[in-house]
């Protein structure tokens, strides 16, 4: 898979896509992750990659040139599956959506910011709007080191238990049940007695159990779905 990320602020991208898992995965080429600035694809002296908004709002707006032209350069490369706008009035983002965009080859991630970006960027390039909830953050960058993040740990062979990407909580509508290490009592604070028992049929019983009643109690929307 190829990820491609058009953004004025590359460096708050670098840290997240640098580290651990993320960072193993594309060393092991099971991903490709590539940070685009925009500003390299403004023509202007100052390389400008905002203006005022028509309609004299307040605010500052970002500019079709540069981001069209960063976007013309990329799909003459290679065609996308999807190209991605970050923003806070997209779809909300979810696992299903996560499990969706990891079968894909080529996405394209466009960090949204300032008050928005010129319009016909998203009504003539744009195919997927995307929020990871609804709060506002100050650009798209941290958003789309969400969904990278959540996307490359699904790719085969990026988490070396196979099943535990599987075994996530969301995947089966479910959050996942406690889990527990050494050492089995600490400062008085027991470890659930079945989970010594060694008799894995019980323990895996125990934490369907525990499974499901964490997500009546926390989560009763998730739960009101599933039955
Ligand atoms: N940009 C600003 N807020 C956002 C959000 N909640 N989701 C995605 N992109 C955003």
């Amino acid at each position: 898979m190829r990820i491609d990320i058009l953004t004025i602020l590359p460096e708050l991208l670098d840290s997240p896509l640098r580290h651990s898992i993320i960072k193993r995965a594309q060393d092991k080429g099971l991903v490709e992750i590539h940070l685009h600035n925009i500003r390299d694809y403004s023509t202007d002296k100052h390389r400008s990659v905002d203006d005022y908004s028509f309609g004299g709002d307040a605010g500052m707006v970002m500019r079709i040139e540069p981001v069209f032209a960063a976007i013309e350069a990329l799909k003459k490369e290679r065609d996308y599956d999807e190209m991605i706008y970050t923003s806070p009035d997209g779809e909300q983002y979810n696992q299903q959506t996560a499990n969706e965009l990891s079968l894909l080859n080529n996405v394209l991630i466009l960090c949204g910011h300032y008050k928005g970006i010129d319009h016909r960027i998203r009504e003539h390039l744009i195919t997927r709007e995307i929020s990871i909830g609804d709060y506002v953050l100050t650009g798209g960058e941290l958003a789309a080191a969400v969904m990278v993040d959540s996307i490359v740990r699904l790719l085969p062979g990026v988490i070396s238990d196979e099943t535990s990407a599987l075994n996530d909580s969301f995947q089966d509508g479910l959050l996942a049940p406690p889990v527990y290490t050494r050492p089995a009592e600490f400062n008085g604070w027991k470890v659930p007695d079945v989970l010594l028992s060694g008799n894995f049929r019980v323990i895996a019983e125990w934490q369907e159990q525990q499974a499901m009643e964490r997500t009546q109690h926390l989560r009763p929307d998730l739960w009101s779905e599933k039955v």
